[in-house]
């Protein structure tokens, strides 16, 4: 599994640097065989010898250039960084960022052989319209993005879940996935509102690879329970 967390606008650096070495000792000491993603803000950025894949949460679709606020290609490399999210919902309806310059960011990251995290997820008065037009809000967000692109990653993350502690039914994120799965074969994480207290019923799902999370993820000890959860699912799985 893939168990991954966005800090948004959340922790300092030196937070950060005390959460990685709680997970990744964490990670080394039970085993674990999930990946653990940690997308911190970019101030926090720094380098890290451990268990731990670090993302950016957002880059311009650009090596480096006068885009004031900004960060690029060359502030990435300069920490190693290889995984991207791309498409977050945030970025979508509080930055008006468009499907285009999301393609743009997609393609160009791609290029670059980055892990790009693409998030997709309908707000409210879509997800009240029906299963259709939800399939279809969501096929819209796929436009213009290679859905077989070897190092993808699809976060499911309805709008109306984040940060809100209300997740659809465990049926409907079932079905999502279901439906999301006959368009792609890379794996798909849920996100919105993943604690610890839900997380074994959201990852025990039918195509649910993995979770993306926000506020549940801040307290290191809180992931390190999400991944032994993770754990538990997967060794059943696999019949261990
Ligand atoms: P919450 O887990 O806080 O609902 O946020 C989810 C999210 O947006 C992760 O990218």
């Amino acid at each position: 599994m893939i168990i991954a967390a966005n800090f948004k606008t959340n922790m300092t650096r030196a937070q950060t640097a005390e959460y990685y070495t709680k997970v990744s000792g964490f990670i080394t000491e039970k085993g674990i065989s999930s990946e653990a993603m940690i997308f911190p803000p970019a101030t926090a950025f720094n380098t890290f010898e451990g268990v731990l894949t670090v993302g950016a949460q957002n880059a311009f679709a650009v090596e480096n250039g006068a885009y004031t606020g900004e960060i690029g290609l060359e502030q990435l490399d300069e920490f190693g960084i290889k995984t991207i999210l791309v498409g977050h919902s945030e970025r979508r309806h509080i930055l008006g960022e468009s499907q285009e310059l999301i393609i743009e960011k997609f393609n160009y990251y791609k290029e670059k052989g980055f892990t790009i995290v693409y998030c997709i997820g309908e707000p409210i008065e879509v997800r009240e319209e029906g299963n259709e037009a939800l399939m279809n809000y969501l096929d819209d967000q796929f436009e213009g993005i290679d859905l077989e692109y070897e190092k993808l990653i699809i976060a499911y993350e309805p709008v109306w879940a984040i940060g809100t502690g209300v997740t659809p039914s465990e049926d409907d994120v079932e079905l999502i996935h279901t439906a999301l799965r006959q368009k792609t074969s890379r794996p798909l994480l849920y996100g919105g509102s993943v604690k610890t207290a839900n997380a074994k019923e959201l990852l025990a799902l039918n195509n649910v690879d993995g979770a993306l999370i926000g506020s549940g993820a801040l307290n290191a000890e809180d992931f390190c329970t999400i991944l032994s959860i993770a754990e538990n699912i997967t060794n059943n799985r696999e019949g261990k």
